[in-house]
């Protein structure tokens, strides 16, 4: 054997070798050890939280965490299930809990309008529900005001 080819050869058991580790190594926090192939068992169904107590912001500006379900109300075109107890209902002085900010009831020129904004509807964009579920991966974040 020529000796470059020696030295290739040497040099590509020890990648194999190498990879071969890294892959034994990775352990994926979603689906655990099991093999590719394997299907393993569906994750247990968390329940979401409905103790309606409003979830602390971790920053300013944070579109604020839903403390309850939201599956029972209808957002589409022609109706909004939120808007029963988040706006002011007409004749009422007060909405039936806390009101959008003004800030729903602005248009994207800065215009002040009398009904919630349009890119505003889907509520569910920027507002989610939650699971009290443990993370996945710790994490030793803290909210700005606990600075
Ligand atoms: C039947 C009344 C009701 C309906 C309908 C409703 N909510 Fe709520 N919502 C509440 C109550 C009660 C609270 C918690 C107490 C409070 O803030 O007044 C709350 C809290 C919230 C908060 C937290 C506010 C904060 O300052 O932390 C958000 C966000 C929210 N709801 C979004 C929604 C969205 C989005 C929908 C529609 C999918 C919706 N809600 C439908 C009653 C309702
Ligand atoms: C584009 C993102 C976005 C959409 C869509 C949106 N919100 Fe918000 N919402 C925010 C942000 C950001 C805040 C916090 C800052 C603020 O008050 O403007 C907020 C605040 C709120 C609050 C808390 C008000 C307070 O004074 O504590 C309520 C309640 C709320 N939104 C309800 C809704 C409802 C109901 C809808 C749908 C009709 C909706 N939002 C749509 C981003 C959004």
């Amino acid at each position: 054997m020529k000796p470059s080819v020696s030295i290739s050869a040497v040099l590509l058991v020890a990648l194999f070798g190498l990879a071969g580790t890294a892959v034994a190594e990775l352990k994926s926090a979603l689906r655990g050890a099991e093999d590719i192939p394997v299907t393993n068992a569906a994750p247990k169904l968390e329940k979401y939280i409905n103790d309606k107590e409003n979830i602390e912001r971790n920053f300013e500006q944070q579109p604020p965490l839903v403390p309850h379900t939201t599956d029972k109300y209808t957002i589409n075109l022609k109706e909004n299930g939120c808007f029963e107890c988040h706006l002011k209902q007409p004749g009422k002085d007060e909405a039936k809990s806390v009101e959008m900010s003004e800030s729903h009831f602005v248009d994207r020129t800065g215009q002040k309008l009398d009904r919630p904004a349009s890119n505003r509807h889907f509520c569910k964009l920027c507002h989610v529900p939650q699971i009290d579920a443990e993370p996945l991966v710790g994490s030793n974040f803290r909210s700005a005001s606990t600075r």
